[in-house]
């Protein structure tokens, strides 16, 4: 099973030009999972939370490619706070942590690369059920 120590901030490349940064995802060997989705979260209202879930399978890049939040990694034993706020900077999360997203500033875009099709089975929704999960693998 995978730990909060397992998921790490990775430095994506950066192009630099006059007229500004360019970073780029792509499927490469450096990726750690073939990407299968794109989405982003945006128009949170500023200083809110979004609520906590896990995956079972799902593992995702989360960029904060506007604004910035935190991201509360919980594996059942640990839990680390990871601020999110440069837009050159993933923040890998493996499957089975759960997640609470929180703090965005105003106007916060939040992108996620993942590495499955959304699968409403895959989500564990409710805290206890997690931690029974992570009991039993
Ligand atoms: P969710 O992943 O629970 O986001 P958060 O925990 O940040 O609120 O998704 C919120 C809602 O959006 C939920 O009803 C499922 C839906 N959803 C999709 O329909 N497709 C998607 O690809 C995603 C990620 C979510």
């Amino acid at each position: 099973m995978e730990n909060i120590f397992n998921c790490n901030l990775v430095e994506l490349q950066k192009i630099k030009n006059r007229a500004g940064n360019l970073s780029v995802v792509e499927n490469s060997g450096s990726m750690p999972f073939d990407i299968k989705r794109v989405y982003y979260i945006y128009d949170v209202p500023g200083g809110s939370d979004r609520g906590g879930h896990a995956h079972k399978e799902l593992e995702q890049y989360v960029i904060a490619v506007s604004g910035a939040f935190d991201i509360q990694l919980d594996d059942g034993k640990n839990k680390k706070t990871v601020r999110l706020d440069r837009p050159y900077l993933a923040l890998h999360i493996k499957k089975g942590i759960w997640r609470e997203t929180r703090n965005f500033t105003s106007g916060a875009i939040c992108m996620v690369i993942a590495s499955h099709k959304y699968d409403y089975s895959d989500y564990i929704h409710d805290y206890d059920n997690f931690i029974k999960y992570r009991k039993n693998e």
